[in-house]
C-alpha cells in the first residue's frame, strides 16, 4: 500500500492548478468523499498488523499535504476572481451605525458650557471624594456650620488627617483652581454632587452643578449681573431676572437669582408656586477670605461666582416632572433625547 500512497503523491504533484475549474477538479478527484485519498483510506481498513501503523501515518500526510496544496491555490484563484469582478471604491462611506445619543442632562451642561465659553470661560474639573479643606474649610465653613453634619454630607471614613466626604458642591474645584492658578481666573465648574436628603421627585441624593468663577482687577457685582444676564437670554431667551439677597459662607454680598416664567401655564405656576418666579442658581461675590485661604491678595483682586443645578434646568427645559427617572437609564425615557 505504500507504494500506491507514493504513487498518488506523485499524481497529485503533477497536477496543474491553473484557474478556479482545474482548482474545484482537483479537490473532487483527491479530496471529496469518492476520490482517491478516501479511497486508499477505504482499503486502509481492510490491512492489519504492523503494516497498518505505517499506513495509517503516511496516508493522514498524504492527505495534509494535499488538503494545504488545495487551501494555497484557493486563495491565489479565488482572490484573483474577487479583485477581477469587483471594484472595490476606497472612498466610499462606511455604514453609519448608531451609537445611541447623549444624556439630557449632558445635553443642557454641553449647551451652557457653549454659552460660557463664547465670553472666554474654559471648564475645570476636580474630584467627588474631597477632604474637608476643599470642601467646607477653605470656602469659610465654620467648624460647626450645619452643612458639615452628617444628616447633609455622606462621610467617607475617618482619616487621621481629617475627614473625606462625597463632594456636596462644585466649589471645591474653585479652591483647587485657584490654589493652582493665578488670576486672571475665568471657570466653568461642572460635575456630580452629593447631598444625603430624602430622595423624591424633586430631589435626590445625588445631582449635577455648573459653577462658574472669575477673578481678575476690578471685578465687581455689575459684572455679575451682567454675565449672568447674558447667560439666562442664551438659555431661556429675554427675560427678566432679580436678585435677592442670600447667604453663602463662601461668597460676601451673596445673592439668589429667579428668572420670571409667568403663571400662564399650569406648569409655570406650580413650579412658581404662583409668583411667576423661579429660582435658578446662587451667587455672589468671592469672600475675601476664600481669596486669602487659596494665597490671593485680596486687595489687588476680586471676582464672582455662581453655581446652578443642571438637573432642574434640565427638568424645566423638557418638562420631566420626576428627578428620578433621569437615573433609571430607562431606555423609553433616553430615546426621547
Ligand atoms: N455652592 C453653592 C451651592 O451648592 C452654590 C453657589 C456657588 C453659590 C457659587 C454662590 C457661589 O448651593
Amino acid at each position: 500500500m505504500l507504494d500506491q500512497i507514493n504513487e498518488l503523491r506523485n499524481l497529485i504533484k503533477s497536477f496543474q492548478i491553473e484557474n478556479e475549474n482545474s482548482l474545484e477538479e482537483f479537490r473532487i478527484k483527491f479530496l471529496s468523499k469518492k476520490g482517491h485519498i478516501n479511497d486508499l483510506f477505504e482499503q486502509f481498513k481492510l490491512i492489519s498488523g504492523e503494516e497498518k501503523r505505517e499506513v495509517g501515518k503516511q496516508l493522514n500526510i498524504l492527505r495534509q499535504e494535499t488538503e494545504a496544496i488545495l487551501e494555497s491555490a484557493k486563495e491565489k484563484y479565488e482572490k484573483k476572481s474577487n479583485t477581477q469582478t469587483q471594484a472595490f471604491d476606497n472612498s466610499l462611506p462606511v455604514n453609519a451605525f448608531k451609537i445611541g445619543s447623549l444624556h439630557p442632562i449632558n445635553l443642557v451642561k454641553k449647551e451652557i458650557i457653549d454659552i460660557f465659553n463664547k465670553i472666554g470661560f474654559s471648564v475645570a474639573y476636580g474630584p467627588e471624594i474631597e477632604d474637608e479643606w476643599h470642601n467646607f474649610s477653605s470656602l469659610n465653613f465654620a467648624e460647626n456650620h450645619p452643612a458639615r453634619d452628617m444628616q447633609d454630607t455622606f462621610f467617607v471614613n475617618q482619616d487621621p488627617q481629617g475627614n473625606f466626604a462625597l463632594r456636596t458642591h462644585t466649589s471645591s474645584v474653585q479652591i483647587r483652581l485657584m490654589e493652582n492658578e493665578r488670576p486672571p481666573i475665568r471657570s466653568l465648574m461642572p460635575g456630580r454632587v452629593y447631598r444625603n436628603e430624602a430622595v423624591s421627585a424633586r430631589s435626590n441624593c445625588f445631582f449635577h452643578q455648573i459653577e462658574g468663577l472669575y477673578i481678575d482687577e476690578n471685578v465687581s457685582f455689575a459684572d455679575l449681573k451682567q454675565t449672568l444676564y447674558y447667560f439666562v437670554s442664551q438659555f431661556f431667551g429675554e427675560r427678566e431676572i432679580r436678585f435677592r439677597p442670600s447667604y453663602f459662607p463662601f461668597t460676601e454680598p451673596s445673592a439668589e437669582m429667579d428668572i420670571f416664567l409667568g403663571t400662564a401655564t399650569e406648569q409655570d405656576y406650580r413650579l412658581t408656586k404662583g409668583t411667576g418666579w423661579l429660582e435658578i442658581l446662587g451667587c455672589g461675590m468671592v469672600d475675601p477670605n476664600v481669596l486669602i485661604n487659596c494665597k490671593i491678595d485680596p486687595e489687588k483682586y476680586s471676582g464672582f461666582a455662581f453655581g446652578m443645578g443642571i438637573d432642574r434646568i434640565t427638568m424645566l427645559k423638557y418638562g420631566i416632572k420626576d428627578i428620578r427617572q433621569m437615573f433609571e437609564n430607562d431606555l423609553r425615557f433616553l430615546q426621547q433625547f
